[in-house]
């Protein structure tokens, strides 16, 4: 087996990009002719920016789990889909071939037609990371449901948000989970969600910790008892639902700088397409490797390099239950060395962690399966970089520094392994398909080399989302608005002497906390919601580990002698109402927030404050008091 469009070299490469540019639509068209279609496209793109409007292979008929099981489980029946690491090394490992994950999704997806999904619906799922997450997700794609994952951080109040936003009719959830040395209670979680949640009328619950749970007559069946009914019936193959290439695949919400988390739509067709061919070229998989991605299935990196991308290219794909700091700081090397893995991709947020552990962990484990590394998420910072380089990768193994969104799909700008160059701390060269502007705050394009610019993509890519759920207008305003005829991506770039890109972060009011994504007016509308809190505001200062932490700037309605406790407060209402990874690092009770004469907070002024730079705090004179700023220089936390 091999990968036709597979790049070799550096000149493949830039030809490759060169006539993806001049002729996109025979580009993606020769691409997807390796695909299995019920029926090809009648036209490979359609698009416009204004509304927006993006159709790929529109006309064409497939399902995307024909390509990630069926296809493979013909070929070669007995190659491992899935190996999966617990999160108790003492516990077994499991292993799926394609033939074994392609009964399994079957089986399941009669579950789910027998509980009454139907093409179209959404089902919410919230689940541990076990390979039956796998199977639900693959088994709702067989069936033509519209998949929206939830991570297990997040609370009951913002699962309902996201069941109710998309109307959900069914939960897949577990009675718990295990993470590190805690077991999270998801049911009881979901069970807390439903009381707002009118549209669910069925849940499946898969059995991981064995506590006891409530089960609610009617509206909660067993995960095994439904397997086992359907095997009893003597069901098996399940024929996949003929889709359009156009249909939606999936929601995943995403936090953006404003409101609630948005439900970003990926679409049948040019994901699949998408996530394969930047898997197969980014990474450049050779068949039987062991792909080890290290992000959670709740997250896009999870849907689009644990799943699809290498499922539909017939890969090997390891999943793992766990944390990287347990049972100790080498988890990920023993797991490495168990499973011989020759492709690590993870975030730096991890790296970082585990860097502070010294080399010691790694000492004795044998890390030389590893061909290929992989960083995705947040900037990763030099001191990562060449640690990862020269303690993982024994400064064999080329560094792919991946920069992506929820929204784009799939990885936009990166080396491919060994074919074209790494640079530490670049992301350096757009896919072949993806072509970045830098603009200025006023939007005119910035030509020319060793620049900075807030990044923007002017062509449409396969893997590009087509709505935000239920709100197409929001999905207009957010990333078509900013600059005419532009998806404006929300990152501060520059394109430094040789055209390399570097993405230097966020420039909306978005934090990027280990790797998360988390909206400072989510966690300030959290924050006010505590009775005793008249107003906030939140910034984001560097974080050693985390890349950005938390700062939160809290009015109180009266005084209280115990501020301690009222932070802790404040800190279980965001806990509450978002889930704990939004919880601040940092709070700092304050008298006034530094606003204009109309009533704007100047968060310039707290960034300052929060990152310690407070020699200059820049032009102050359009406050309405410019007294609060001493006051609040004064009380900052170290
Ligand atoms: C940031 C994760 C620098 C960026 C796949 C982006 C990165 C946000 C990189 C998307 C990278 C992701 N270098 N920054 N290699 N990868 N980012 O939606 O700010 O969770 O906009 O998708 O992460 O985060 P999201």
């Amino acid at each position: 087996m091999s990968y036709p469009y597979q790049i070799q070299n550096r000149e493949a490469y830039e030809e490759a990009y060169q006539k993806s540019i001049e002729h996109p639509e025979k580009f993606w068209g020769e691409i997807a002719e390796h695909f299995k279609w019920e029926k090809k496209w009648d036209k490979v793109l359609d698009w416009n920016f204004s509304e927006p409007k993006v159709e790929w292979f529109k006309g064409g008929k497939l399902n995307i789990t024909e390509n990630c099981l069926d296809r493979w489980a013909e070929t070669y029946p007995d190659r491992n889909a899935i190996l999966w690491e617990p999160n108790d090394p003492a516990e077994k490992i499991r292993r799926f071939t394609y033939k074994e994950l392609l009964d399994e999704v079957c089986l399941f997806s009669h579950v789910l037609n027998r509980n009454g999904v139907k093409k179209g619906d959404r089902v919410c799922i919230y689940m541990p990371m076990v390979p039956e997450l796998a199977i639900a997700v693959l088994a709702c794609a067989r069936v033509g449901a519209i998949h929206s994952v939830v991570f297990g951080g997040f609370s009951a109040q913002s699962i309902a948000d996201r069941i109710n936003d998309a109307s959900c009719n069914i939960v897949i959830t577990s009675d718990g989970a295990y993470r590190g040395n805690k077991t999270i209670p998801l049911k009881s979680i979901i069970d807390e969600a439903l009381l707002s949640c009118d549209s669910v009328q069925k849940t499946i619950v898969l059995t991981r910790t064995g506590e006891a749970v409530s089960m609610l007559s009617g509206r909660d069946v067993w995960w095994d008892d439904e397997m086992k009914s359907v095997r009893d019936e003597g069901l098996s193959h399940y024929k996949p639902e003929v889709m359009d290439a156009e249909d939606m695949l999936f929601i995943l919400y995403t936090s953006g700088s404003t409101g609630k988390p948005k439900g970003v739509v990926h679409t049948c067709a040019g994901y699949m397409v998408w996530t394969n061919y930047t898997f197969v070229n980014v990474f450049q998989y050779k068949p039987d490797q062991i792909h080890f991605c290290t992000a959670d299935i709740g997250w896009i990196t999870g849907h689009s390099y644990i799943l699809y991308g290498p499922l539909s290219a017939g890969a090997t794909s390891l999943m793992f239950e766990g944390i990287p700091t347990w049972p100790d700081a080498g988890r990920f090397w023993e797991i490495v060395e168990k499973h011989k893995v020759n492709i690590l991709y993870t975030a730096p947020t991890a790296i970082r962690s585990l860097m502070g552990f010294g080399t010691e962990p790694i000492i004795g484990k044998d890390l030389s399966s590893i061909q290929v590394l992989g960083s995705v998420g947040e900037p990763i910072n030099a001191e990562a970089w060449h640690w990862y380089d020269e303690h993982i990768g024994k400064k064999q193994a080329p560094i792919v520094d991946t920069w992506w969104q929820t929204e784009t799909g799939g990885i936009m700008i990166s080396n491919l392994a060994g074919v074209t160059d790494a640079k530490p701390v670049f992301a350096t060269k757009p896919l072949p398909g993806i072509q970045p502007v830098l603009v200025d705050e006023n939007g005119k394009v910035i030509e020319g080399n060793n620049v900075s610019g807030n990044l923007c993509i002017k062509f449409p890519w396969p893997g590009m989302l087509r709505t935000t759920f239920g709100d197409h207008e929001r999905c207009r305003l957010t990333y078509f608005s900013t600059y005419q005829n532009l998806y404006f991506t929300g990152d501060g770039c520059m394109r430094d002497n040789d055209g390399d890109y570097r993405i230097t972060g966020r420039v909306d009011d978005v934090l990027n906390v280990s790797g998360h994504r988390i909206g400072t007016a989510e966690v300030e509308n959290a924050i006010n919601m505590h009775t005793g809190v008249v107003e906030s505001a939140v910034v984001g200062y560097p974080h050693d580990i985390k890349g950005q932490g938390i700062y939160a700037f809290v009015i109180l309605s009266s005084v209280h002698n115990d501020e301690a406790h009222m932070k802790k407060d404040i800190m279980q209402t965001v806990s509450k109402l978002i889930g704990p990874i939004a919880k601040p690092d940092k709070i700092q009770i304050v008298s006034g927030l530094p606003k204009t004469r109309s009533g704007k907070i100047m968060r310039r002024i707290l960034r300052k404050v929060a990152e310690g730079e407070l020699s200059n705090m820049g032009d102050t004179t359009t406050l309405l008091d410019p007294t609060v700023v001493e006051s609040i220089i004064m009380g900052r936390i170290p």
